[in-house]
């Protein structure tokens, strides 16, 4: 087995291959003067089973792109088995057709996936487990949430209150609650399918007096995050954290959060950034030997 870290995973990468104990090899990349991407492996992988390690954040297309062409060197280069491990994957909250005339993202994604010769893929938290039926060969999505959960269980938070920005994200709390096995709660979330403007509903929580955590599995612009915590702040909560598997935070986001009154955000290296705490590299080189 050898590990590829590719430019979006390089330390998970480097971190899986140190764990796993096995060979990685490297990737030249660059950009062509005109936006076009480039990469070169610098090892040998043939007859080998290479883990790509390759996370599809911002900028996602170029991140997908990149990965293909990996894909496409390593196969051209010989190896076995190509398993690729994209804690984010993009286009997956695209997993229908909302309005009449759109595309379905992540099922194009899965054909170009197959069609470069990808054989398995493992992820991370994807927003709908079950669009992984759309990729014609093995995936796995394994969850982070119980390490976010043991970081604040390390820090010894107790009788806080877990929330849930929508009904949708409450799967991710029912997870939280089985390590740090407190009250926990969600709110109600309606996004404008046009203009993507998010509204939360006033609803009563018992979060008076309380520490919170605020559990999602991406924070992508802060909106929903920022309307969660002013809406408890409102309601009494004391103090507010802010806990995420992906943490995408676009443009000035990390920003706005701490200045919305959020004490910590906290994320993991699944997109690297300054809040990613907690690393996914044990998580997944487990994942790649069961
Ligand atoms: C959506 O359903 C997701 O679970 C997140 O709540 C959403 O992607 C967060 O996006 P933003 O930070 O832009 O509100």
């Amino acid at each position: 087995m050898i590990v590829l870290p590719g430019p979006a995973s390089k330390k998970l990468g480097e971190k899986i291959s140190d764990l796993l104990n096995v060979k990685k090899v490297e990737v030249d990349f660059k950009f062509f003067p005109d936006g076009e991407s480039y990469i070169c492996l610098k090892g040998d992988v043939l007859s080998e089973e290479v883990i790509i390690v390759q996370t599809t954040g911002p900028p996602q297309d170029t991140r997908i792109f990149q990965l293909v062409l990996m894909v496409d060197a390593v196969k051209r280069c010989g190896a076995k088995k190509v398993t690729v491990i994209t804690p984010y994957l993009a286009y997956s909250r695209q997993d229908k057709c909302f309005l009449k005339g759109e595309a379905l993202s992540i099922e194009a994604i899965a054909k170009i996936f197959k069609a470069v010769g990808i054989n398995r893929l493992i992820t991370v938290n994807i927003h709908e487990e079950q669009v992984l039926s759309k990729f014609p060969f093995p995936t796995k999505n394994v969850s982070a949430v119980p390490l976010l959960a043991y970081y604040f269980k390390k820090k010894n938070f107790k009788k806080s209150f877990l929330l849930a920005p929508d009904k949708g994200a409450m799967h991710i709390i029912e997870e939280a609650k089985k390590v740090l096995n407190m009250e926990c709660g969600y709110l109600d979330k309606y996004r404008d399918r046009y203009t993507g403007e998010i509204r939360m509903e006033k609803k009563r929580v018992n979060v008076k007096g309380r520490v919170v955590i605020i559990f999602d599995d991406i924070i992508s612009t802060g909106g929903t995050m920022i309307k969660a915590a002013a809406l408890v702040k409102e309601l009494g909560a004391k103090k507010v954290y802010a806990a995420c598997v992906h943490p995408l935070l676009i443009g000035n986001a990390e920003e706005l959060l701490y200045e919305s009154g959020i004490e910590k955000i906290v994320g993991t290296d699944s997109i690297p950034s300054n809040v990613s705490k907690i690393s996914l590299a044990p998580l997944l080189s487990k994942e790649l030997y069961s």
